[in-house]
């Protein structure tokens, strides 16, 4: 069994360094990147706290293809460049939104959705997924936030490997 609890008022910093530990115990030694996403993305909506939305979008040609998840059911495909994700996938950078109604072209899978945060996940330099949480709170997440999970993308490439074959 595994049980995570962290400490509430614990700072940001070290929240996401025991994330970071946390999700490589996870997927240590196993190669499936379905079976590490789905833990991942668990792992993910119990831990961080003020989420609706938490999971992975695969890169598949030129458009991303919805993958394991916690949250309300979410459109199935976006393609390179439109939505949040689809930005973060063709730009190969992390989108920070504080407020998803300002953002042009955001897709709306879930109207509680407020705030987002996508962070890609690179193997040999190429974008094979996109990390993607949703709030239903305005500016929930900020640059500590975002460069948290880009450490947990880094640390997660070797167990999404096969995403690129
Ligand atoms: N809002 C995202 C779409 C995915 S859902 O949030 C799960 C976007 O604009 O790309």
């Amino acid at each position: 069994m595994f049980d995570f609890r962290p400490d509430a008022d614990l700072p940001k910093s070290e929240l996401y360094r025991e994330l970071v530990n946390a999700a490589q115990a996870l997927v240590s030694g196993e190669r499936d990147p379905v079976a590490n996403m789905a833990n991942v993305a668990a792992l993910l909506a119990e831990y961080l706290p003020e989420l609706n939305w938490a999971g992975f979008y695969r890169v598949a040609g030129e458009e991303l293809v919805l993958g394991p998840f916690i949250g309300r059911p979410a459109c199935i495909r976006i393609p390179f460049g439109q939505g949040v994700c689809g930005a973060a996938a063709a730009d190969a950078t992390t989108q920070l939104v504080p407020d998803v109604h300002a953002f042009p072209g955001h897709i709306a899978c879930d109207t509680a959705s407020r705030s987002e945060l996508v962070v890609p996940v690179f193997v040999d330099e190429k974008v094979v997924a996109v990390i993607d949480l949703d709030s239903p709170r305005v500016e929930r997440f900020d640059r500590e936030d975002a460069e948290g999970v880009e450490a947990l993308a880094l640390a997660l490439s070797p167990a999404l490997a096969d995403l690129s074959s």
